[in-house]
């Protein structure tokens, strides 16, 4: 017998609140910036799924590939009980893991989008009637308080979602991943990989401008939520390579100056001409940087499995032992 649960960390509320101080804190200062995780919408969700099958994203393929490639070994090296996966928008390519976890008992899908969740979770439950799922309404960021179901755990943190935390806040995130894991138990992670600015560049700007829609959907989301009359066509949708940060920045640049009003927090903003609004990095990585950073994190990687192009990565980390 299998169900799907799905639990709820974040208030009905919360999104307004949060929403409201970050749109305070990133809209009064320069450079302006908006944190990644007000793209994901019902619509912002379903655009991310249009952008994973696009020609120009590799990071999906190239993960799918590695996934199906070492998904038996993954298994056996982890013999997880329960997978956790965060931030598991439409769990897609997490099938691979499910079917090799021959022990699997609990898979909990954790992800700030109600309805990525949900459609995911509810589909699911009927092809893997033999496994529970526990879907989190929750900010991976926050602290995450997971159900107690039967170890060892998996972690899997997929899609490069990783590269979209700031280095400060990666560190903060791998601490308290270390946090969930017992000895025993393992985190998965996808990185995508330091690579020729030109296929970087297209994957973040496609033709067909399915990303700028993407990028533009933040907008949409202050408009809906806190009344904002913000117009997506008066802003450009820019993503450039930054080679010093190595990581790829994505932009709303206004197209001319003008005044946007949000009135559930009582600002009107102004863009002067040209002036960007930073809404998302998308890091890319090499073996040594993440490594060193899991190692910061009291993790050691263990496993490293790239696919034949060079791409993309995931790697198996464990709890260092003392
Ligand atoms: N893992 C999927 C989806 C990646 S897109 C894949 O590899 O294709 C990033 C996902 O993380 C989205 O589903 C988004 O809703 C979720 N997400 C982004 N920020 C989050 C946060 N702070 N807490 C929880 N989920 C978050
Ligand atoms: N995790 C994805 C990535 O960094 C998210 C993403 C893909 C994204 N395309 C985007 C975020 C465009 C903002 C804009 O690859």
């Amino acid at each position: 017998m299998s169900s799907l649960h799905v639990t709820r960390t974040l208030p009905e509320d919360a999104t307004d609140a949060a929403l409201r101080a970050d749109v305070r804190d990133g809209l009064t200062v320069t450079p302006k910036t908006l944190p990644p995780k007000w793209f994901y919408d019902a619509r912002g969700s379903e655009l991310f799924d249009k952008i994973t099958e696009l020609p120009e994203y590799y990071p999906t393929r190239a993960e799918r590939e590695i996934l199906l490639a070492r998904a038996a070994e993954i298994a056996a090296a982890s013999r997880a009980r329960t997978l956790v996966e965060l931030g598991s928008g439409s769990s897609e390519k997490t099938r691979f893991l499910l079917d090799a976890l021959t022990d699997l008992h609990t898979y909990v899908p954790v992800d700030v989008s109600e309805s990525a969740l949900v459609q995911a979770g509810q589909a699911l439950v009927e092809e893997r009637p033999d496994i529970d799922v526990h879907a989190l309404i929750a900010d991976f960021t926050a602290r995450l308080t997971l159900p107690d179901t039967p170890g060892p755990r998996l972690v899997a943190f997929l899609g490069g979602t990783i590269g979209n935390l700031l280095p400060a806040e990666r560190a903060e995130f791998l601490a308290s991943v270390r946090g969930l894991l017992s000895p025993g138990d393992a985190l998965l992670l996808g990185t995508d990989l330091v690579k020729d600015e030109e296929v970087l560049v297209r994957a973040y700007d496609d033709a067909a401008g399915v990303t700028a829609e993407f990028n533009k959907n933040v907008l949409a989301v202050v408009n809906r939520e806190l009344g904002a009359d913000f117009d997506p066509d008066a802003f450009e949708h820019v993503a450039l390579w930054d080679a010093g940060n190595e990581w790829i920045e994505m932009r709303l640049r206004s197209r001319t100056a003008q005044t946007v009003k949000i009135p559930a927090v009582d600002l009107a903003v102004e863009f002067a001409a040209g002036e960007e609004l930073r809404t998302e990095v998308s890091a890319k990585f090499r073996k040594e940087g993440i490594s060193a950073e899991l190692a910061a994190a009291g993790l050691t990687l263990t496993d490293w499995w790239t696919d034949p192009q060079n791409r993309f990565a995931l790697s198996l980390s464990t709890v260092r032992e003392h």
